[in-house]
């Protein structure tokens, strides 16, 4: 049977030059094509890096990006489909998010432990998908031995022969396993009860390193307790399988696998990192910020983080960083931290052709997700060439005269011209509506050319 990878996996990553990486953002994001280049050229180079003898490889620290754009015009939208793409740990984390080292909240190098976290799950992913074959095989044989348990050999029988027997048995025990005629059996299992100790739940920074000594010091609480269980025979399958999976996967190897991966290959996205942007004393209360920025200096530069998995050592993890700079300059950030970004893009403010395009062309462009929304109910929805561009008009407008939140405004703007047909559609009798230019301006052109109303309602 041929195994179908989904579309992106087909080309590795690892193979995939410049354009051709350009060419899969292209699928999703429209225009910005600095930008795209700019993470383009850069998971490039970090496979070209990983060709060079360990010393090179070594001295050439990845060129962290910061991109620059005003709200809603695609930089998340290029990180997360970047991710995709990549194959390599990747974590998004809002920069806003933390908190200096010793308030409450999170500090960053949490970031670190996050995403050797996300790394060693793609790991242990891949090495299940090695040893799955072999743990159902060892699973069905566990399974056997409890169907159908080692008969004791008659004193007058030739040993061999007896096994023979148990084992031709055992043979067609099998074969009615995998035809599921033993599907509705019931076995009883020795199963370990997962143990979720309630005090996890506490918020704050150390909770990770609470979690390891805790996990340390008291095994036999977290493993949970083992308990006789009668279950059906595929659940049993189901249960010893996973079972069988976890004692072929060397955890330890697992681990290191996965910090190595982490340091290598692993792309942090520091989103909103114009929030904290700004130094000590211009923002009144907001002093931590800068206290943030010194703590995610050292982190951006290369240091060594403790995590469950080891020792993480930051070198050559890619930075990407973005914000809308509408109130603060990339300048308001400290120098250091500035110099960490060489590699600076700017994303443009989106105009009416590109949001034509952004409704139309992407994979899962928005309007293509109501048509299928809509299909779902036997509703065949149309859009004329000319009712988009009067959309994208209109957003335009509307983002002028009130707030640019770029590509955003499509989604409210939409939301608010099928608002009739998303709440009439199960009861329709015309099962096939065209959304032409003329319904747009009927639904939308009053509350356009009245300003109050569109801050409320798009
Ligand atoms: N160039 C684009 N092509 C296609 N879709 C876009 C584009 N720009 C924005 N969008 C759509 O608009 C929405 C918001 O985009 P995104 O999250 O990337 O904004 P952002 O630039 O990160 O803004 P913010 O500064 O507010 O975080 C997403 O749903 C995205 O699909
Ligand atoms: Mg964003």
């Amino acid at each position: 049977m041929p195994i179908l990878l989904p579309e992106t996996t087909q080309t590795s990553a690892g193979a995939l030059t410049p354009r051709q990486i350009v060419a899969e953002l292209d699928k999703h994001v429209v225009g910005q094509s600095a930008a795209k280049r700019a993470v383009a050229i850069a998971l490039r180079n970090r496979m070209r890096r990983q060709k060079l003898t360990p010393e090179l490889a070594e001295e050439i620290a990845p060129k962290n990006i910061l991109m620059i754009g005003p709200t809603g015009v695609g930089k998340t939208e290029i990180a997360r489909r970047l991710a995709k793409l990549a194959q390599s740990p990747f974590l998004k984390v809002e920069a806003s998010k933390f908190t200096e080292v010793g308030y409450v909240g999170r500090d960053v190098e949490s970031m670190i432990r996050d995403l050797a976290e996300l790394s060693v799950d793609m790991v242990r992913a891949e090495r299940l998908e090695d040893v799955r074959a072999k743990a159902r095989q060892n699973a069905e044989d566990r399974l056997l031995d409890i169907l159908l348990p080692p008969r004791p050999i008659a004193p007058d029988e030739e040993p061999a022969a007896g096994r023979d027997a148990q084992q031709q048995t055992s043979e067609r025990f099998r074969e009615q396993l995998r035809a599921g005629r033993l599907d509705t059996r019931t076995v009883e299992l020795d199963v370990r009860e997962k143990a979720f100790p309630s005090f996890e739940i506490i918020a704050g920074s150390s909770v990770e390193e609470v979690d390891i000594n805790l996990k340390d010091m008291l095994p036999g609480l977290f493993q949970g307790k083992s308990k006789k269980r009668k279950v059906k025979v595929p659940e049993a399958l189901e249960y010893l399988a996973t079972e069988e999976e976890q004692k072929l996967i060397d955890m330890d190897s697992v681990a290191r696998a996965a910090v190595d991966r982490v340091e290598q290959a692993g792309i942090i996205f520091l989103d909103e990192i114009d929030k904290i942007a700004g130094r000590e004393g211009s923002h009144g209360p907001d002093v931590s910020r800068e206290g943030v920025q010194r703590d995610i200096l050292p982190i951006v530069e290369g240091t060594t983080v403790n995590t469950k998995y080891g020792m993480v050592r930051t070198d050559h993890i890619l930075f990407i960083a973005a914000g809308a700079f509408h109130v603060s300059k990339p300048s308001d950030l400290i120098p250091e931290l500035q110099g960490r970004f060489p590699i600076r893009v700017e994303l443009e403010a989106l105009g009416k052709d590109e949001f034509v395009r952004i409704l139309t062309e992407p994979r899962n462009a928005l309007v293509k997700q109501y048509i299928a929304l809509m299909d779902t109910e036997g509703i065949t929805l149309t859009f004329t060439d000319d009712a988009i561009r009067r959309i994208a008009d209109f957003a335009q407008t509307v983002n002028e005269h009130t707030e640019n939140i770029g590509a955003r405004r499509l989604h409210t703007v939409l939301e608010k011209l099928l608002d009739e047909i998303s709440f009439e559609g199960p009861d329709l009798s015309e099962k096939s509506v065209t959304i032409d230019e003329a319904y747009v301006t009927k639904m939308l052109a009053d509350i356009v050319k009245n300003e109050d109303l569109s801050r409320y309602i798009l």
